[in-house]
């Protein structure tokens, strides 16, 4: 925590953004021209007494000079942190600068690919090559993907790698080895499968790993984060599709093996997200080759939430990614990357699929649909849409991915197609629009805006951060008791500080709260947070701290919002139509609400 604290404490915001856009004063904040969306006259506002942004218009977005360069620079927060440093002149130390170090990380994963291969062939390893062929890959697919064999003792792959000039320092900062208390060393992958995982210019950059019993968990083991292994930036197997997905268009699948069995029947333009939702990163990998990209969902009725939450997350990044195209070239139309969705039968992923029909795979990946077409029907069919709560729901939960569309044109023919679908007006569904930009989920659409507030705003919380950090140790240590619409229920925006919503989205974009994607400069506070003591004794008392954490926490961010207004431009305020006048009476209504809501019990702080 202390060198983000440090690089926060070093920098200027109205300096850092002053540099992007021409901020003009405005009372004791300054304005300009909101640099994410197109707009006349200025919605954008820097705090400099909070050292805080926001825009009040479309985008509806805001945050610290973190999330600013991450909206800005399109980075992740790792790179922002790291590009901040280097301007305040901060060294972050826990991440390596020589490309020498990287080099040296590619060739010791490269040595232990080698291994894992020659152990794969030796007697102890037979059930392995039992186990590979009882699932169908062949010779071919065995090589091609360079499959291996971790053995189960303990420490073979250090003893070959310190045998061969590495230090047993070096091997763990592959990942392929720990260190105990003592100081000892053992091998990271112990009796699992070894699936090498190749970057976008085929170097080794990590492993997965799979158990050979299925009792075993985690049934796939991957190589943590390392200097050159993050999960998040590499799609499996796109260092040999790049020339089929550039002829043929992308089809991501989910699994290691569903790409594999692909690519043995001749399907090479098939990569894999490797489990999780599509990143920004992978996504650009993509992009770079072809503007088709379909993706292939397991048929996994269990799954059918963190389906939505995953598709929701991929389809913000595709609505990203695409405005970014439009700014890119004045004088062509752009192209905008089409995502489309394909779904398997119940039970069935891309890997039984082709195995058991290999050659129905074209027509399946043919008839896939564009998301927002496959949404809706897939929507429909589980709710009932002659009830007026179904048709409501299905609008709701729409509207939360219509609302991720950054540009207002295309969000406005997009609510004409959703409008059209569902037999509701049009204008209703813009009408909850502004509402559903600031919280997924709740209906209020409809409901009469109040009338202007009267109270005097109290002054933002000293606690703030500790109810943000509540809210992610609950998350963190008992997230998967929480359901998924309530884990979806809280706006990334209202963490105020960027490590907070980092974390927040990365739980928010992964399976599991124990096996996250995370930039080691956020373990320290990482483990913090999972080691924060809660005390939760059951189940009821959870939902209900849950739920007041929400609370709190939306309030706490409404009640900023409603402060900032207050204190900008009062003229604006004073026409009672403009955005900004709206959104203020929009805040406080929400923020009566809560009020009520939380009243019986008062606010809890764990
Ligand atoms: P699946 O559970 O669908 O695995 O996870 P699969 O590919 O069908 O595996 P098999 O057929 O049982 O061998 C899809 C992907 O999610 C990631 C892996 O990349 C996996 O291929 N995953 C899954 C993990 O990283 N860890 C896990 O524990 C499970
Ligand atoms: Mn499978």
């Amino acid at each position: 925590m202390t060198q983000i604290d440090d690089v926060k404490s070093r920098l200027d915001i109205v300096e850092l953004i002053g540099g992007y856009v021409n901020l003009q004063r405005s009372g004791s904040s300054l304005k300009a021209n909101c640099p994410f969306h197109q707009e006349r006259t200025p919605s954008f506002y820097v705090f400099p007494d909070r050292q805080s942004w926001r825009c009040f218009g479309a985008c509806a977005e805001g945050g610290d000079a973190f999330s600013f360069v991450m909206k800005a620079d399109r980075v992740d927060f790792r790179d922002a942190l790291h590009q901040l440093a280097a301007r305040v002149g901060i060294t972050i130390v826990s991440q390596g600068d020589s490309g020498d170090r990287s080099r040296q990380l590619f060739e010791i994963n490269d040595a232990a690919r080698r291994f894992f291969q020659d152990m794969l062939a030796t007697p102890e390893a037979e059930f392995v090559r039992d186990y590979l062929r009882d699932r169908g890959i062949n010779e071919r697919s065995l090589q091609t993907f360079e499959f291996g064999y971790s053995p189960a003792s303990g420490n073979r792959l250090l003893a070959h790698l310190t045998g061969a000039g590495y230090t047993p320092e070096q091997i763990a900062e592959a990942e392929l080895a720990r260190a105990t208390d003592d100081g000892r060393h053992y091998d990271f992958f112990r009796g699992r499968l070894m699936i090498p995982i190749r970057d976008w210019q085929a170097r080794v950059a990590g492993f997965g790993s799979r158990a050979l019993d299925d009792n075993a968990t985690p049934k796939y083991l991957n190589t943590p984060r390392t200097p050159v292994f993050d999960k998040s930036r590499i799609l499996f197997a796109m260092h040999i599709a790049k020339e089929p997905v550039r002829q043929q268009g992308a089809v991501i699948v989910e699994g290691y093996m569903d790409a594999i069995m692909a690519h043995q029947h001749g399907y090479d333009n098939v990569v894999a997200s490797m489990g999780t939702a599509l990143t920004e990163q992978q996504v650009d990998l993509v992009r770079r080759l072809t503007r088709q990209v379909t993706m292939a969902l397991d048929g996994d009725p269990a799954g059918r939430n963190a389906t939505l939450r995953s598709l929701e997350s991929s389809w913000g990044v595709f609505q990203r990614r695409n405005v970014r195209q439009t700014g890119a070239s004045v004088l062509q139309p752009p192209e905008a990357m089409e995502l489309r969705v394909a779904e398997l039968p119940a039970g069935q992923d891309p890997d039984d699929f082709i195995r058991q029909s290999p050659e129905a795979w074209p027509t399946f990946v043919e008839q896939a649909q564009e998301l927002f077409d496959y949404l809706m029907v897939s929507l429909s069919v589980r709710a009932d849409m002659e009830s007026a709560d179904g048709r409501a729901w299905v609008a709701q939960t729409m509207l939360r991915f219509v609302a991720q569309i950054p540009d207002r044109i295309r969000m406005d023919l997009y609510l004409d197609r959703l409008a059209a679908r569902l037999s509701i007006n049009g204008d209703t569904l813009r009408a909850a629009m502004p509402s559903i930009m600031r919280q997924s989920g709740s209906a209020r659409a409809g409901q009469p805006p109040p009338a202007t507030a009267d109270e005097a705003v109290p002054a933002p919380s000293p606690e703030h951060d500790a109810i943000e950090e509540s809210l992610l140790a609950v998350l963190l240590q008992h997230g998967s008791e929480l359901t998924t619409d309530a884990v979806a229920d809280i706006s990334p925006e209202w963490f105020t500080r960027s490590e907070n919503r980092a974390i927040y989205a990365s739980v928010f974009a992964s399976e599991s709260t124990a096996d996250l994607e995370m930039p080691p400069e956020l373990e320290p506070h990482l483990s913090r947070l999972r080691s924060l003591e809660l005390r939760l004794s059951n189940e009821k008392k959870l939902e209900r701290a849950w739920q007041q954490i929400r609370l709190t926490i939306e309030k706490e961010y409404l009640n900023n919002e409603v402060k900032q207004l207050s204190s900008i431009e009062e003229e604006i305020l004073e026409d009672s139509e403009s955005p900004l006048a709206l959104r203020l009476r929009d805040s406080t209504y929400r923020i009566g609400e809560i009020d009520r809501l939380l009243k019986p019990a008062g606010p809890t702080h764990l």
